[in-house]
Order: C-alpha cells, then structure tokens, then sequence
C-alpha cells in the first residue's frame, strides 16, 4: 500500500423525499443560482420539489447546460452569476450539470475566461456549490473533478474544483431516466471501478474487495434494472454504488489507470458519443494491449468477478476479457468503434493529439499515442 491523506468533506444526503431538506442546507441569507440541464426535471417533478424546498430562499436559475457541458454554455452563466451577484450555487441534474457548475462555481470568483481555469487543470478559490443528484453515473456528486468541452476546437479536458458541500441523493428521480442513459450510467460506474482496480495484484486486499463488491452489485442488479427500473433498492443500490465508485474510498494507497477515460474524452469530443458508451468500447481494448502488464489483475478479475476460473494464464485472460465486453453488450451498449461509423481517421488522430500533447497515462504511465492507436485498433 503507498502512504496517502484523505479527506472527502461532502455531505451525503440519501433517501426518499430528502429533496426537501434543501431548505436546512442551504443558509437562507444566500443568493442562490440553481442550474439545469435541458428540462427532464420539469418532467419528473423533481423541479417543483426543489422550488417548493427553497420557497423562503432567494433564488435565480440558469437553463441549459448540455451533455458534456461546454464552456461556451458556462461562460454565459458565469456572467449572469457575476452580474446577480450569487454566492451559493445548486447544481440540479446529472454529471453534466454539476461538472458544469463546479467551473462555474470557480469562474465567479476569477476575472479573465474561465478556459484558462480550464487548461490550468484546478482552481480551488469558490462559490459554495450542493447539488441535487438526477442520474447515477459520474461520482461527481461526492468528487471534486469535473470534465468540460469546447465545442470551436473539439477538446475536452478534467479540470479540479472545490466538493459539493452537500449532495441530494433521492433514488426516486431515477425512475424516469432514459433506458440507455441507464446503461451508460452502469458502464461509467463499472469502469470507474476498473480504472482504481485494474492495476496491480497485492496492494490493499480490502481496497480489491471493496471494488469488486461495488463490481458484482453492478452485475448482479443490471439485468433486473432493465427489468424494472421503478424498484427503490435497485435503483437506491446503483445509485451508491456510482456515488462510492468515484468518491476517492476505493482508490486508498492504490495505483490508479485512467487511460480509457483520457481516450474516452477524444471520442465524445471528436464524435459527441455519449461518455458510457465511449468506456464500454475502449475497455475491453486496454485489457487486450496491457494484458502483460495488467495480467494478474485480470486473472483475479476473472476468477472473482466474472466467473472464470479454469484454464491456462492466455485463455483466462481471453475469457475474461471477452465476458467484460459481453457485459457491456448486456446493458444494451455498442463497443466496437465501427459500429458508431468510427474509423482509422479518428484512431490517427487521437494519436497525433496525445502525442502533441506528451502525454503518458495509466498506472505506469505507458499509454502514449502508439499504444492509444493500438489500444483502438483493438475495438475497431
Ligand atoms: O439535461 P436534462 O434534460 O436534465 O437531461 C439529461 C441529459 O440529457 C438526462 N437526465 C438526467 N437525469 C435524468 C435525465 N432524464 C430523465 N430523468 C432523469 N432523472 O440524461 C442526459 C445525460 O445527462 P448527463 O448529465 O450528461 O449524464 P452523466 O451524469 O452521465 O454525465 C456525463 C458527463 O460527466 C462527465 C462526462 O465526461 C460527461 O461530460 N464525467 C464526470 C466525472 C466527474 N465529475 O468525476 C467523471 C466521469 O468519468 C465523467 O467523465
Ligand atoms: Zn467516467
């Protein structure tokens, strides 16, 4: 185990009808802006709760912030926030719209283009931000990352904030989520968990077991979510399970990857794929090109997870990574870039840009542009 600190100051708050516990949270001589995506709260009810919960507040509301929130959005609300003079903010939506907010929540108190906070990477002098949490998915309720896009030059990057000071968490505002806004929220989740576990044998067991068990309630409640997604348990469980699988707990003195987000994001920004789906098409390409190195993690996997327990070392890792994709398949998702008119155009130039910018990502900092090029050649 390597030595680290670690300090998650977000106050979760859980369970049915706790929207209304707003009004306690939230101090009542604050001018607060409520941000919105593009209006499914309107539909599920979950904007009238909010309104009802902070009647004796005072408050003003911004529309609009987009799947993978872009800055030419944010900047707009940055200047309403500036000019209405708000100091609290209260994302209501899913990852989009509190990552959005949490730039937001940096921009108000810088004076140039909140791009540059952007490209710094991290900014921690900020507005007080809660959220109200409307789809499992990100861990951005109880993180302090957010990942923005720019729409002109087709960038997306992560960028680092202060943590929500509270965050919502009523599984019942599930219950009208898209089918495949579902599924990605399952494979975002799952791969969250890869991207802490899928390193190293005999680092922390307890780390490893923690993420598999967050890895089996994934499998297990899947095919009965598809079933019926209006079930309080199931849902309550995938929402904590998103929540506990990017809040920093299982990550405790262990290494890291994060390659497949970081290729991920060039999907979604060269071809808009929405970011589940983007982790359920690479994956399974990591495993393959990093087998050497990731290949007693991925036995461990096989055998403790995914039910492979026999065979020769190439044959269980074949086996296993082949079940990882047919999980993905199972929630209804594609994962071969072909199947989304991707092809070798965007492969090269997904190469060109990691190796423009030098970068080296994952737990031994080994996937460059050629290995990011064969790691896409993989899941052609
Ligand atoms: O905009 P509205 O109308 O609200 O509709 C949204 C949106 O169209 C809809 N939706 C959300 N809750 C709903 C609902 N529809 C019906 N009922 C509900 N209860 O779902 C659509 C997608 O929402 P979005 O917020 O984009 O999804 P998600 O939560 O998956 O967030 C994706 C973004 O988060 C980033 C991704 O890169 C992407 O930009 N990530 C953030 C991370 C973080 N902050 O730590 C880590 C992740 O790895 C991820 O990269
Ligand atoms: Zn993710």
């Amino acid at each position: 185990m390597e030595n680290f600190s670690f300090q998650n100051p977000v106050k979760l708050i859980m369970g049915k009808g706790t929207i209304a516990s707003l009004k306690d949270e939230i101090p009542s001589d604050k001018k607060i802006m409520i941000t919105f995506g593009g209006g499914s709260v309107k539909k599920n009810g979950v904007y009238d709760q909010v309104k009802a919960a902070l009647s004796g507040h005072n408050t003003i509301e911004f529309w609009g912030i987009e799947p993978n929130p872009a800055i030419e959005t944010l900047r707009k609300a940055i200047a309403l926030g500036k000019e209405e003079k708000v100091d609290f903010l209260l994302a209501v939506g899913g990852g989009s719209v509190i990552d959005g907010t949490k730039l937001i929540s940096a921009g108000l108190k810088y004076e140039g283009d909140a791009w540059d906070l952007v490209l710094k990477g991290a900014s921690y002098d900020c507005v007080p931000l809660g959220t109200v949490l409307t789809l499992p998915a990100t861990g951005s309720e109880m993180n302090n990352g957010a990942v923005i896009s720019r729409h002109e030059t087709k960038e997306k990057f992560a960028f680092y904030s202060k943590y929500p000071v509270f965050s919502i968490l009523d599984p019942e505002v599930t219950y009208s989520l898209p089918a495949h806004q579902i599924a990605c929220g399952l494979a975002d989740t799952f791969v969250h968990v890869m991207e802490q576990y899928l390193t190293k044998t005999g680092q922390s067991r307890v780390m490893d077991r923690w993420a598999e068990g967050i890895l089996q309630t994934l499998i297990e409640i899947a095919p009965k979510i598809r079933e019926n997604q209006q079930d309080y348990t199931l849902m309550s469980d995938f929402m904590l399970s998103a929540t506990m699988g990017l809040n920093g707990f299982i990550a405790l003195g262990v290494e890291q990857d994060w390659a497949t987000h970081m290729i991920g994001h060039e999907l979604t920004a060269l071809h808009g794929l929405t970011h589940g789906e983007t982790l359920a098409m690479v994956l399974p390409g990591t495993m393959s090109v990093l087998r050497e190195q990731k290949g007693d993690k991925i036995i461990q996997f096989g055998e403790r997870v995914m039910g492979v327990s026999s065979g020769l070392r190439e044959s269980r890792i074949n086996e296993t990574i082949k079940r990882t994709e047919e999980f993905f398949r199972s929630l209804g998702l594609r994962t071969r870039l072909s199947e989304a008119g991707i092809g070798t155009e965007t492969i090269d130039e997904i190469e060109r840009r990691f190796n423009e910018r030098h970068v080296h990502f994952g737990e031994d900092s080994l996937v460059d542009g050629a290995t990011a090029k064969k790691i896409l050649t993989q899941v052609l």
